[in-house]
């Protein structure tokens, strides 16, 4: 497809929902060649089928991201039936250690006592850490390892979070995996600069996904946005032009940042 990213490749982790997947239709549109990386099959199909409709290419490839096999795999899958990587965009997230299963009783929205430092197993945290964190880590690592053997550069696009700044009374995993991504962005900015591979990350503030639906649910659907600036929540979609921005030669002097996309969070 015609477009600012006509003939490029990227990887995008979570693609199977939310942000992942407005992130990979808006890739396609501007001419990438899309593989979706994601545990979720079914939502990985639909986003890959998506963008085949719009007459775009696309990959749905199974990928657990904190599981270095299934990365490795993902990235040498891509470059076979692409020819190459230019971006690596890391949605894939989980808010925590049984979101993918949708347990009830150990989420912390519903159940504030089970998000609770106190009471949470230390299984809890490491799977968080394991997915968020060491899984943006893996991803990031094998795309560069892919870049730098081409030999032609690219983007890396990692998702943290407000949270990363502003941490709530429940979420301490998941607080801590997302400022380990911010500094995590950095790291890979200045080792991989060298390379012609720019690094940056996103931090959103509440986008309406399903992600943010629990949090809803847990509310009683209360608005998580009215206290901002712009006094409102997102749609996935506008966090998904800033990762456009970060993965073409738009940004081309910008690297090692991390962009609250976040109604105007902290400021005032
Ligand atoms: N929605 C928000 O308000 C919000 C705010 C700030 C940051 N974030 C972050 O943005 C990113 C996208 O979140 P979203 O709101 O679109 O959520 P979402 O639940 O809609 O999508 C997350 C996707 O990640 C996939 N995933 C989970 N664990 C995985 C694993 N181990 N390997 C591969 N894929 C896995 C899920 O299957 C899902 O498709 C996440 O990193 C999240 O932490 C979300």
């Amino acid at each position: 497809m015609a477009g600012e990213l006509e003939g490029r490749v990227s990887i995008v982790t979570g693609g199977g929902s939310g942000m992942g997947r407005a992130t990979s239709l808006l890739l396609a549109r501007e001419g990438a060649a899309v593989t979706i990386a994601d545990v979720n099959d079914e939502g990985g199909e639909q986003t890959a089928a998506q963008i085949e409709d719009l007459g775009g290419e696309a990959l749905f490839v199974h990928t657990d991201v904190s599981s270095e096999q299934d990365v490795v795999n993902a990235v040498a899958r891509t470059a076979n039936r692409f020819g190459k990587l230019d971006s690596m965009v890391t949605a894939a997230g989980i808010s925590y250690a049984k979101y993918v299963e949708g347990d009830d009783d150990t989420d912390p929205f519903l159940h504030p006592e089970a998000g609770a430092s106190l009471n949470k197993p230390t299984e809890e945290w490491q799977k968080v850490i394991d997915v968020n964190l060491t899984g943006a880590m893996l991803c990031a690592r094998e795309a560069a390892r892919q870049m730098v053997n081409e030999g032609h550069g690219g983007t890396i696009v990692n998702f943290a979070s407000i949270l990363a700044y502003n941490p709530p009374p429940t979420l301490m995993d998941y607080c801590v995996s997302k400022v380990g991504v911010v500094m995590l962005t950095r790291c890979f900015a200045v080792e991989f600069g060298p390379h012609g591979i720019r690094v940056n990350a996103v931090a959103p503030g509440p986008i309406e996904t399903p992600m943010l639906a629990r949090v809803s649910r847990a509310s009683g659907g209360s608005s998580q946005g009215g206290n901002l600036p712009l006094q409102r929540t997102a749609q996935p979609e506008e966090v998904a032009e800033v990762v456009l921005f970060f993965t073409s030669d738009r940004s081309s002097y910008v690297t090692g940042k991390t962009l609250g996309v976040d109604g105007g969070t902290n400021t005032i």
